[in-house]
């Protein structure tokens, strides 16, 4: 029978990218989403492109009551993937008590959720962020590297909810796999699903696509002034398809009883530094198309460099990243024009 995972947060942008591999590689899935920064209607395309379509139950998991009711009819799972949070930076910074109450409530919850099932899942997939190291003395970064103090509330969600997951390891009875992901970008090759964040981007591939189609008037590059080759900030971008491998490969090994710690983290990037200007230039060349730019102040909190060190989730969990800069800026091209296409009607309305 086919093992049965939880995605919460299934129909967001790595989610929804997740939910296809997922289902692609024959698991059944159950999202559980509250459509505050999604649509249901990406339900209905994570079954075309999968060819399976994902059960849908829709609540907050931050609601402690809606929570406990849905784990009280004790759901046959296999394993969870808790995506399930506010992710903005800036929003943060402007809100940060909707950012503790949303992303820690949400994740104690669900680990009090899982705790009530007659039959233990197997494990669980947190989703976390290059955010927790700050900007880090040596580079790359490794698992080892200390975690800063962070830079911004949602960041500390960050440090929190891996630290309240990491500490209660014995008390929730399963194993946890912590995926570091580095800046994901890039959309999956159908352009049925990829990001729409709401409102303005704060993110530098959505507004370079934003900007390209006109949308917005011009891209601001955040400083040319740091300690690098160009003078912009360097990152290290990942396609969030090979982040959605990189997730079934986790579940792949709790499911498969392969953790050796009941809390493992791995960095998901590329082990690759990439500058915001390098970005720029290869997604006009390989799009053929002219971005208009300037070049604005540093932004606050902005760290000048950072990139992974791979080598971990290389030997250890067995994935690599496949997809390059060309992939991501294509990928991410061909999503914006789909849009376009579609008279931008299908995520105006986020609510399906
Ligand atoms: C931030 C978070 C990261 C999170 C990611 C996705 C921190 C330190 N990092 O990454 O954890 O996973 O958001 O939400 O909190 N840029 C421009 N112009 C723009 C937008 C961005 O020049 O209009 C530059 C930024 O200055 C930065 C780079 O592009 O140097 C990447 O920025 P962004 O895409 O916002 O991601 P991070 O801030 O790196």
């Amino acid at each position: 029978m086919a093992k049965c995972i939880l995605v919460t947060g299934g129909a967001g942008y790595i989610g929804s990218h997740t939910c296809v591999e997922l289902l692609s590689r024959g698991y059944d899935v159950i999202i559980l989403d509250n459509f505050s920064n999604s649509s249901s209607r990406i339900i209905r395309r994570i079954s075309r492109i999968a060819g399976k379509s994902p059960s849908l139950v829709s609540i907050d998991l931050s609601n402690k009551l809606a929570t406990k009711r849905f784990f009280s009819t004790q759901p046959k799972l296999d394993a969870v993937i808790h995506f399930a949070a506010f992710k903005a930076v800036g929003e943060s910074c402007a809100f940060p008590l909707k950012y503790y109450e949303n992303n820690l409530f949400s994740t104690i919850n669900l680990l009090n959720g899982l705790k009530m099932l007659s039959k233990p899942v197997k494990g669980l997939v947190f989703s976390s962020s290059c955010t927790v190291y700050g900007q880090p003395a040596l580079l790359p970064v490794t698992e080892h590297t200390p975690m800063a103090k962070a830079q911004s509330p949602y960041g500390y969600t960050k440090q929190v909810c891996e630290e309240m997951i990491h500490s209660s390891s014995s008390e929730i009875g399963f194993p946890t796999i912590a995926l570091r992901y580095f800046n994901p970008v890039g959309a999956h090759a159908s352009a049925l699903i990829g990001e729409y964040p709401n409102g303005t981007p704060n993110n530098l591939m959505p507004y370079i696509t934003q900007t390209a189609a006109g949308k917005r008037e011009k891209l601001t590059i955040y400083g040319n002034d740091y300690n690098t080759e160009d003078g912009t900030c360097i990152r290290d971008f990942i396609h969030v398809c090979d982040l959605a491998e990189a997730h079934f490969t986790a579940i792949k090994r709790l499911i498969d009883k392969k953790t050796d710690d009941p809390y493992e983290v791995f960095n998901i990037g590329t082990g690759k530094g990439i500058s915001v200007m390098e970005m720029v230039n290869a997604f006009q060349s390989e799009n053929n198309i002219v971005l208009p730019y300037v070049i604005g102040p540093r932004r606050d909190g902005d760290v000048e460099k950072i990139y992974a060190d791979t080598k971990l989730a290389e030997t250890k969990l067995g994935w690599k990243a496949k997809l390059d800069i060309r992939d991501m800026v294509r990928s991410a091209w061909n999503w914006e024009l789909s849009l376009l296409r579609a008279n931008k009607s299908f995520y105006l309305s986020k609510k399906g």
